[in-house]
């Protein structure tokens, strides 16, 4: 057998600067999820810039040991440094600061917290067998360790309500929710996107969720403005039936957590939920095919986020828009319009066959 010789070229810096980029990506995953745990970006956003000495008696961490981590976070723009020591608030920082509400510091969090590292040490041996790593890692669904974890619950909510409000007015915008008299959101978190819709067009909601989401979901309407009473919030699971009522069912960021089989009991559920008239609006991003771009407007990779989705979930690895189509399509809808919206976002809206 001959072998061609692999030909090194010893100044091709800009492939060595994309390969040393991917290995420090996970460390300043880390840093940005310590200090946004410690709530770093929270004391400097409120108090003003201040010593990493004064962060330290603050956090209670050894100031030395911090210093490390702010200086790198300087280093990456995420903070700003100045001479003796003293750290500011940047326009990146202000982004992750999490005691004013749902903040992509949530999504941080949650995407980097111990059990979500724990369950990526386990990627190769779930290669081989086929498992969830999470599942390996934590002896349980993401879902039910959300349940036991009140730490993690939290910030999971958290860091839906986030992706859900970066994304939704740019999809209210273009698409026509206006024809539907009541929509229900399924598996819709504590009703961020429901709440949205109901607001701006009127119509009636229903949020479906489990039953330790929907329990916060209450105040977090009241909180987004929606009036009392236009939003019916059920818990329930949605394997054993879905609630019926609605002309329309939205489904954001859900159906992408299960594999084809869960998949395929959640749309049957669904079908026999809806009028003949109804629709499932699928609301969430797309894995591109070869010709497409590979990353959203948004900065999100479809491609490198279903990763994450193999890694924590049942559902695979997303799926193209051409593998929610077939699947749909097996248990008896048909594809009728599909909307992009500019952000990560897309809708694909299925009626029945
Ligand atoms: C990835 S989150 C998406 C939440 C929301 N749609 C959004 O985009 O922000 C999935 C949601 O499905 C809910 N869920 C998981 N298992 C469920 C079940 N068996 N029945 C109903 N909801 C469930 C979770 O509690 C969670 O709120």
């Amino acid at each position: 057998m001959t072998t061609t010789p692999l030909t090194i070229d010893p100044l091709n810096t800009a492939a060595k600067r994309k390969i040393f980029g991917m290995i420090q990506a996970f460390w300043q995953s880390q840093c940005l999820y310590v200090a946004t745990r410690l709530g770093i970006f929270n004391l400097l956003h409120d108090e003003g810039a201040q010593s990493a000495d004064t962060l330290a008696e603050k956090t209670k961490t050894k100031v030395d040991r911090l210093y490390v981590i702010l200086r790198a976070l300087a280093h990456l723009d995420v903070l700003a440094e100045r001479p003796d020591r003293i750290f500011a608030a940047t326009e990146t920082s202000a982004l992750l600061v999490t005691n004013h509400g749902p903040s992509i510091g949530h999504f941080a969090m949650h995407i980097t917290e111990p059990a979500q590292w724990d369950a990526w040490n386990q990627l190769e041996a779930a290669l081989h067998t086929g498992d969830v790593a999470f599942e390996r890692a934590n002896g349980k669904s993401v879902y039910d360790f959300c349940q036991d974890e009140p730490w993690s619950g939290d910030v999971f909510m958290n860091a839906m309500s986030f992706l859900t409000d970066h994304a939704i007015d740019a999809l209210l915008d273009v698409y026509d929710f206006d024809r539907f008299p009541t929509i229900m959101d399924v598996g819709g978190g504590q009703g961020g996107s429901i709440g949205n819709i109901v607001k701006r067009f009127g119509c009636k909601g229903i949020l479906f969720d489990v039953p330790y989401v929907t329990a916060t979901a209450p105040a977090y309407l009241a909180k987004l403005g929606v009036s009392e009473g236009s939003i019916e919030v059920i818990s329930g699971d949605v394997f054993e039936a879905v609630p019926t009522g609605a002309d329309a069912i939205v489904m954001k960021y859900f159906i992408s957590a299960w594999n084809d089989d869960d998949a395929r009991i959640i749309l049957k559920n669904c079908r026999a939920a809806l009028p003949p008239h109804g629709k499932i609006i699928l609301l969430q991003a797309f894995v591109p095919d070869l010709d497409d771009p590979k990353t959203a407007p948004d900065g999100i990779m479809p491609g490198l986020f279903a990763v994450q989705i193999m890694v924590s979930v049942p559902g695979g690895a997303w799926r193209t828009r051409q593998q929610f189509k077939t699947l749909f399509e097996e248990c008896g809808f048909k594809l009728e319009k599909t909307v992009d919206t500019g952000t990560n976002l897309s809708a694909m809206e299925f009626g029945l066959a």
